[in-house]
């Protein structure tokens, strides 16, 4: 049994042995109460994301040993006076540890992760994540509840938008830089912060796409699909955990131990601290796993949680529980060590005010260089969709009517978990585009709004469309329509944006549509009324910026799908890696009876996984295959030329996929398992390798064991996970 571990670069682990040394001293002096307290999360004044359960009595819980750290509290003065309190008025005066939700920065906003994603540039993610450990530090904070690396593959689950899409070996790659930018090279260092990989595990396999609901995947897939970005964060040394709101196979992952010992302790070797999602312990009665608070506790402790997120149940709970034998010492001990270990990794016992230097928090909160990386990045996360009579990129001479709700909206740039960030003088898409046009011949229609189904200001916006040379159309989701409990049952454009576009359309002028949004939408009619569309996810505070930049053609798009775009909702979930069936489609004869097929649409996505067109194009031969065999701890050596058939300079992700084309148990049709971004001046030609190793061919075979068996395999190279070219190689036994 087990999940794939293989090595991908160095990772930076932090080493417990010293700080282990040090808690077990701590901990022999501690009372039965303050070993409890270190296991109690409150929160401050910030935005919660439930009912707060001890707010009121935060800073009497620090005093009084009640609380050993804190969530949701805010700049460097606010955390600095509730760390005195602990350090001042405890008797051991161990400090707190003080968490936030950083997703995609702190006061500098950066595209959400699932943008971030679809860059498929490492480096620019793991530089994203550093910038927002940089200015969550300076700020006085030490911990973020980030990445989240939930695989997901339903766009109704709000929640998309926090992760990286629908496949492991994407997610798991982004998984990696974002700890490594988070927590950087060295914990105690004052610019890094703990990361916190969430939500553990298969949050987001949630039935229906509804957010917080029931998971049931079968042990194989968790293995094979969901736990991946886990395996490689905590590869990548993840100092905390966090716990999903979902039960798995029957047993909330709260009171998981299945999933939070066999596989995360056991398997995993995870050493850091599993705290629980937003009052997950007290949800333990909901989910009918526990009686009531006391025995939530208990499952929770037993299944090894070490952090009580809010809702004081371990606080309420632990003393009675021990006194009946209920829970032991030992649990209680090992809980409240790993605490202090983590406490002591980051130096904060030796300095408690580490975090704490206002000179640093005017400095580097918000700094210039922030907002540049964040606007190459919204550059970089730009997917065009479409461009078939080259509307891209617009003219600067052009007269331009920018319509549609978003067009004009600043808040909607930064997506959900904006935590503290953001500032009011963000440039909306409209302000870039005049910005960019050199005549003043910009009009403005707002058309609808986001979701209203009044169509009164139409005509206003059709006018200025027929007096314009090209429209923009700037359409989408509101911020909070994804995120967290923002699950939809339509995936389409809400409100009336849909017909506005028909209005415009009937007008013959091009129609260009920008994109904002957090989930895959279906844009089955969108696709036919728009003469080009860039998709634009919600893009952060330098978004609006980057988006016009982008339309007028200062950067050429680049980013590539991480997750598939459906015809039609009746798809989901749909993604590439699927298998065969009995019954594929023969793509000569598709409209053969009985086979795996829809009556009223196509198997194939509108648009695939791995999909982004650019202002050049390219093309990709190949693959050619060094090798025809490889053997145990072999490899071969897989390239395909890769040509910019185009008139511009750009990037091309060319990316590897694998078929294992009979095993023990039936394999995907196609699983990733590498790419790279390449830079390719207009005519320029590389030739781009990978090397496949036994490792890359391994999976969970029928006994549940992880390796490879012998036989034929197919590589895939290409641009998106439709337009592939193979050639087959073997694996032998020896
Ligand atoms: C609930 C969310 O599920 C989780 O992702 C977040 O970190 C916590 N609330 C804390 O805000």
């Amino acid at each position: 049994m087990g999940l794939c571990l293989a090595t991908f670069g160095q990772s930076h682990v932090p080493d417990l042995s010293q700080a282990a040394r040090r808690a077990d001293a701590l901990l022999a002096r501690m009372t039965l109460e303050e070993k409890i307290g270190q296991l109690v999360l409150l929160t401050s004044f910030g935005a919660a994301t439930g009912p707060p359960h001890e707010q009121a009595a935060l800073e009497a819980n620090i005093r009084n040993g009640n609380c050993g750290s804190v969530f949701n509290a805010l700049t460097v003065a606010e955390i600095r006076k509730l760390q005195k309190l602990a350090v001042d008025q405890t008797r051991l005066h161990v400090p707190l540890l003080f968490g936030y939700d950083v997703v995609h920065g702190y006061k500098t906003i950066f595209p959400i992760p699932l943008g971030e994603a679809a860059s498929w540039d490492l480096r620019a993610i793991e530089h994203s994540a550093r910038v927002a450990a940089v200015e969550a530090s300076a700020a006085g904070l030490n911990w973020t509840f980030a990445p989240m690396v939930d695989i997901a593959r339903d766009p109704r689950w709000g929640r998309i938008c926090e992760g990286a899409g629908e496949d492991p070996f994407l997610g798991s790659a982004v998984a990696r830089s974002q700890v490594r930018g988070f927590q950087g090279k060295d914990l105690t260092a004052p610019d890094t912060v703990l990361a916190c990989v969430k939500h553990f595990a298969a949050y987001g396999a949630a039935m229906s796409g509804r957010d917080y609901n029931t998971v049931d995947v079968s042990e194989r897939t968790l293995r094979e699909v969901y736990l991946p970005p886990y395996a490689a964060a905590v590869q990548a040394g993840a100092s905390s955990v966090m716990t999903a709101f979902n039960e798995y196979d029957g047993t909330p992952a709260t009171a998981n131990g299945f999933l939070l010992k066999r596989i995360l302790r056991d398997e995993l070797g995870f050493k850091g601290i599993v705290v629980t999602d937003y009052a997950a312990i007290s949800e333990l009665v909901a989910h009918g796993s526990a009686v009531d608070e006391s025995e939530a506790a208990q499952q929770a402790l037993a299944a090894g949680v070490d952090l009580d997120m809010e809702d004081g149940v371990y606080l309420h709970n632990l003393k009675q529980l021990l006194r009946d034998h209920r829970v032991t010492r030992k649990q209680i001990d090992a809980a409240a060590k790993r605490m202090l270990e983590l406490k002591l990794t980051l130096g904060l016992l030796d300095d408690p005010y580490r975090h704490c230097d206002e000179q640093r928090e005017a400095r580097l909160v918000g700094a210039r260089e922030h907002l540049e990386a964040a606007y190459r990045m919204a550059c970089e996360s730009f997917v065009l969709l479409k461009n078939d009579s080259q509307n891209l990129p617009l003219k600067a001479g052009a007269r331009i009517a920018v319509i549609g709700p978003l067009a004009d909206s600043q808040r909607d740039l930064l997506g959900s978990w904006k935590g503290d960030g953001g500032w009011v003088s963000v440039e909306t898409v409209l302000d870039g585009i005049k910005r960019n046009d050199a005549t003043d011949e910009v009009v403005f229609a707002r058309g609808c709004e986001v979701a209203s189904t009044n169509r009164a200001s139409f005509a206003e916006a059709v006018a200025a469309a027929r007096k314009a040379d090209v429209v923009v159309a700037v359409m989408g989701e509101s911020w909070d329509m994804s995120g967290e409990n923002a699950s939809r049952t339509s995936i389409n454009l809400p409100g009336v944006q849909t017909d506005l576009l028909r209005e415009l359309r009937k007008t013959g002028k091009p129609l260009v549509l920008v994109l904002l949004n957090g989930r895959p939408l279906d844009l089955e009619a969108e696709s036919t009324l728009a003469d080009a569309i860039l998709e634009a996810w919600f893009p952060g505070m330098e978004g609006g910026k980057a988006v016009a930049d982008v339309l007028f053609g200062k950067h050429n798009p680049c980013g590539k799908l991480p997750v598939t775009f459906p015809r039609r909702l009746g798809q989901v979930p749909i993604f590439y890696s699927v298998k065969n069936t009995g019954r594929p489609v023969n793509p000569a004869r598709p409209d053969e009876p009985y086979k795996s097929t829809y009556l009223d649409c196509p198997n194939d996505p509108l648009y695939p996984f791995g999909f982004g067109l650019g202002y050049t194009t390219f093309a990709c031969a190949g693959p050619h295959l060094e090798q025809s065999a490889l053997g145990p701890g072999g490899k071969i050596t897989a390239s395909a030329a890769v040509s910019n058939t185009g008139t511009r300079d750009g990037v091309a992700v060319v990316q590897l996929y694998i078929r294992d084309l009979v095993g023990s148990v039936t394999r995907p049709v196609l699983e990733l398992k590498g790419f790279q971004r390449v830079e390719l001046k207009a005519g320029e030609s590389r030739l781009v390798s990978f090397d496949i190793s036994e490792n890359d061919l391994a999976f969970l075979r029928k006994d549940m064991t992880w390796g490879t068996e012998p036989g034929a395999f197919r590589a895939f190279i290409g641009l998106d996970s439709r337009e592939l070219r193979s050639a087959t190689f073997q694996l032998s036994k020896k």
